[in-house]
């Protein structure tokens, strides 16, 4: 139905290949050869102690939750603007939300706001590196610090991106990344725990091996493996990982594709936007993207509709993102009520992400460009 896609698979190379070569090796279930190779590949570039791939960022963040031990009636700091599995993941455990708001120019959790909504109950802050972009995490750590509490954090988006020169998702205890098919990297549904501090390694590979110690039977560390704890079943299968590898080991190749999309829309919309009132995303300069999505701040809810259908009519696709969740049926139960949140509520309504998928070509971006600057606001 539409000509010009929001996403659309790309593949690296050597997916058919590695998949291949995975049924060859005989092993497809989890943690075979091509598993490894991507959590070695990652471990390496971003230094973090040990990566697991698991079956979803959601279910990552599920992981995190367990490995944690969130209790019931423990309070979880997440901001608004985000996906709902950064909150059901701890929800899941009994754990409250405590929604804060983000905050206008990067549209990440607001640090400045963490002191008010911290209690003794607060067992761990989410933050969410929104399009890549890395929150304030020298506030954030301090912060925790000072009140004995962790971050975990949401880099479904910000694989690769960095903070003052550090990989993001390395500064939380635990991270956690996406490999859905809408991410730069993807093998369909996929994703990964980043354990960043190393006393959670151990349970992380048994919750993750549905509760058992399996991970040090296979190393030869015990002669055989039993159920020692809770858990479930998070692996991916190593066709999975076979798909992942050939998109990780491109990694130069697809972040400076997608970098060039990023600056050709924002180099050519630019002048349209500062005459129309529509604000382009702001990367802080101490910040190095991913490069995952483009977005434009429409100056108000029926613009931001009037656009949508402005590009449907020339057979683009272009989405809103995240409704606030303070404002969803389940955060309403949690006492979210209309202004707990402005900036999110504001930022729901305006938000537009256009068409970005690695192997978006220059002459169909110029579609996008061209189709947008003739809108007239109407
Ligand atoms: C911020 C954030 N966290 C978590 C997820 C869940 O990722 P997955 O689809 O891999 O479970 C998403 C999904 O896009 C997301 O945007």
């Amino acid at each position: 139905m539409y000509k010009i896609p929001f996403n659309r698979l790309s593949l690296a190379g050597n997916e058919l290949r590695y998949i291949s070569q995975a049924i060859e090796y005989g092993q497809v279930s989890g943690d075979g050869v091509f598993s490894k190779k991507c959590q070695t590949l990652l471990e390496e570039v971003l230094h973090v102690p040990k990566v697991l791939l698991t079956t979803s960022c959601t279910h990552a963040l599920e992981m995190a939750a367990l490995v944690l031990g969130i209790r019931p009636r423990d309070e979880v700091i997440i901001p608004s603007f985000t996906f709902v599995s950064t909150v059901n993941a701890f929800v899941l455990r009994g754990a409250h939300p405590v929604f804060i708001d983000i905050r206008p120019d990067t549209l990440n959790l607001d640090e400045a706001q963490l002191d008010h909504h911290i209690t003794p109950h607060t067992k761990a802050i989410v933050p969410v590196h929104y399009g890549g972009v890395g929150c304030e995490m020298d506030t954030i750590l301090e912060i925790a610090e000072n009140h004995n509490t962790v971050v975990v954090e949401d880099n479904a988006h910000g694989l690769f991106a960095k903070y003052k020169g550090k990989y993001l998702g390395t500064f939380g205890c635990l991270a956690t990344q996406s490999f859905h098919e809408t991410k730069n990297f993807s093998c369909g549904e996929g994703g990964a725990l980043l354990i960043n501090d190393a006393q959670y390694i151990e349970r992380s590979e048994i919750i993750r091996e549905k509760g058992t110690n399996r991970s040090r039977f296979l190393r030869g560390q015990e002669d055989k493996y039993t159920w020692v704890d809770i858990g479930s079943s998070y692996l991916p299968s190593d066709i999975l990982a076979a798909f992942l590898y050939a998109q990780l080991e491109s990694q130069d190749t697809i972040q400076s594709k997608r970098r060039r999309i990023w600056e050709y829309y924002y180099l050519h919309l630019q002048e349209w936007a500062r005459s129309h009132h529509v604000r382009l995303p702001i990367v802080p300069s101490h910040c190095e993207q991913s490069y995952h999505m483009f977005y434009l701040l429409m100056p108000s809810l029926k613009q931001r509709q009037a656009l949508i259908k402005h590009l449907k009519s020339r057979g683009i696709l272009s989405v809103f993102h995240y409704l606030p969740l303070h404002l969803s049926k389940m955060g309403r139960h949690f006492g979210g009520k209309q202004g707990d949140c402005p900036v999110t509520e504001d930022v729901s309504d305006r938000l537009l992400r256009l068409p970005f998928y690695n192997n978006l070509d220059e002459g169909t971006q110029k579609l996008v460009v061209d189709a947008i600057s003739e809108f007239d606001g109407e």
